[in-house]
C-alpha cells in the first residue's frame, strides 16, 4: 500500500507493528471518549471556503521561539517511540530537522538525548516529566542543555497515568515477567519485519534517558515500574518556579485545558503551552484539546505561544487548530504512525503529505499566510 494520508501510514503501522506497539500509540485510557473527541471534535470544525482570492503565494512558515519553521508544527514527545523503527527517535529527528520543524524527545524515549544529538547534529526540543527525583531531574535539564536542546517542553497532565485498557489486554502493562515477555515475543513473531529489523538488529532497547536509574532492568516491566514508582503526583506549581529557575531556554507547559491554568502558567514564566490532554491517554472525559483551545486562547495568546495537540491527523486540522487560536501544532500518533510505516522516509512523506494539505485549506479559506489564520477562516467558534 502506498500511503498518501495519516490515516494510511496508522494502517501501514497497524501492519508492520507487534500488536504490543501498535495499540499503545493508536490507543487512550478507559473508554476512549476523550480520544475520539479530540478527533471528532476537530473535524466538526468547519472552514469557511472564500472565493476570488490570489492564493498563488502560499506561506506556511512560522516563528515559534524566536525561531523561523517551515510549518506551523512540531513532533511531540512519545513515550517509547523509538521502538517503531530501527533507532527510531533518531530517523524521526532527522526527517523533521530536514523539513524545518521542531522534533521533541521524551523523557521516556527509546534513545537516549546523548544519542538523537549525535544523530540530527541539530538542535531538538526535550520533554521532561515531573520526577519525584529531583537530582535526576537537575541532571536531566543539565545533559538537555549539554546536548543543545532549544526548548524545555514541561509535561504536567501526568501526576499519575491514566490507565490505557489496551495496553493489558495486548500484554503491554499488567502482565509480568516472563509471561508478558513470551506474549510479547509471540506477537513480535507475526511480525517478520519488525522482529528482525527492530527486535534484532535495533538494539540496545533501554529507555535511553532513563537508562542510566534503571541499573541495567531493561524490560518493559521495569519501565512501567520506574513510571509508576517516579512520576511525582505531588507537583505543583511551584516546581514550574523550580523549573523555570533551571532551565534558562524556552519553557513550554505541556497539558494545560483550563484558562486559569494558563493565566498561571504565564504568570510563572512559562513561554508557551500546549493545550492538551494527553492525546485522550489521561482522563478519559475531559473535553477535546480544540474546544478547550479557543478560550484559552483569548486568555493568554498575547502573553504566550499558545500551542495544541489532539486528534491532529490532517494539514486540514492543522489549519482549524490555528484558525482557532493556536500558532503551532504538535504532531503525535501521525508521526509514529509515519515511523512505523515507513522510517525516516516515512515521517519525511507524512510531514510533506501535512505541508500539502495545509496549502490547499489556506488556498481555499483565502488565507494565503499560515500565520494569519484567525476564526474568521471556521465558521463555527467555540462550539465545536
Ligand atoms: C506517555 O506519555 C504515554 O502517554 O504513554
Amino acid at each position: 500500500m502506498r500511503a498518501v494520508s495519516v490515516s494510511d501510514y496508522r494502517e501501514l503501522a497497524r501492519r508492520r507493528l507487534p500488536r504490543f506497539l501498535f495499540e499503545y500509540i493508536d490507543g487512550g485510557s478507559y473508554a476512549e471518549q476523550t480520544l475520539r473527541r479530540n478527533v471528532d471534535d476537530l473535524r466538526s470544525v468547519s472552514l469557511r471556503q472564500r472565493v476570488m482570492r490570489d492564493v498563488s503565494n502560499i506561506d506556511v512558515s512560522v516563528e515559534l521561539f524566536g525561531a523561523r519553521w517551515n510549518l506551523p508544527v512540531a513532533l511531540g514527545p512519545i513515550g517509547l517511540a523509538g521502538m517503531n523503527a530501527r533507532r527510531g527517535e533518531v530517523q524521526a529527528a532527522r526527517a523533521a530537522h530536514a523539513a524545518g520543524v521542531p522534533f521533541t524527545l521524551s523523557t521516556v524515549g527509546a534513545c537516549s538525548l546523548r544519542e538523537v544529538h549525535a544523530g540530527v547534529q541539530n538542535p531538538f526540543w526535550f520533554q521532561l516529566y515531573m520526577i519525584r527525583d529531583r537530582a535526576f531531574m537537575s541532571d536531566l535539564l543539565d545533559q538537555a542543555e549539554e546536548f543543545g536542546c532549544s526548548a524545555l517542553v514541561f509535561t504536567v497532565d501526568m501526576p499519575v497515568p491514566g490507565s490505557r485498557y489496551r495496553d493489558y489486554h495486548s500484554g503491554l502493562a499488567g502482565a509480568s515477567g516472563l509471561f508478558g515477555a513470551a506474549r510479547r515475543f509471540a506477537q513480535a513473531l507475526t511480525r517478520p519485519h519488525w522482529a528482525w529489523d527492530v527486535g534484532l538488529l535495533g538494539g540496545p532497547h533501554s529507555l535511553g534517558t532513563v537508562a542510566p536509574v534503571l541499573k541495567g532492568n531493561t524490560g518493559l516491566e521495569d519501565f512501567f515500574a520506574w513510571m509508576r514508582n517516579n512520576f511525582d503526583p505531588s507537583v505543583t506549581w511551584d516546581d514550574l518556579a523550580w523549573v523555570r529557575e533551571r532551565w534558562r531556554g524556552p519553557l513550554i507547559l505541556k497539558g494545560v485545558l483550563d484558562p486559569g491554568d494558563a493565566e498561571r502558567a504565564a504568570q510563572l514564566g512559562a513561554d508557551g503551552i500546549v493545550v492538551s490532554n494527553h492525546g485522550g491517554r489521561q482522563l478519559d472525559g475531559v473535553s477535546s484539546a480544540v474546544h478547550a483551545l479557543p478560550r484559552i486562547a483569548d486568555a493568554v495568546g498575547e502573553r504566550l505561544t499558545v500551542l495544541a495537540d489532539g486528534g491532529v491527523r490532517s494539514g486540514l486540522d492543522v489549519a482549524r487548530m490555528l484558525a482557532l487560536g493556536a500558532k503551532g501544532v504538535l504532531l503525535g500518533r501521525a508521526w509514529a504512525y509515519a515511523l512505523a510505516g515507513g522510517g525516516q522516509a516515512g515521517v519525511a512523506h507524512m510531514l510533506s503529505i501535512v505541508e500539502a494539505e495545509l496549502r490547499v485549506a489556506l488556498a481555499l479559506t483565502g488565507v494565503p499566510r499560515a500565520d494569519a489564520l484567525n476564526r474568521d477562516a471556521v465558521e463555527i467558534v467555540n462550539t465545536p
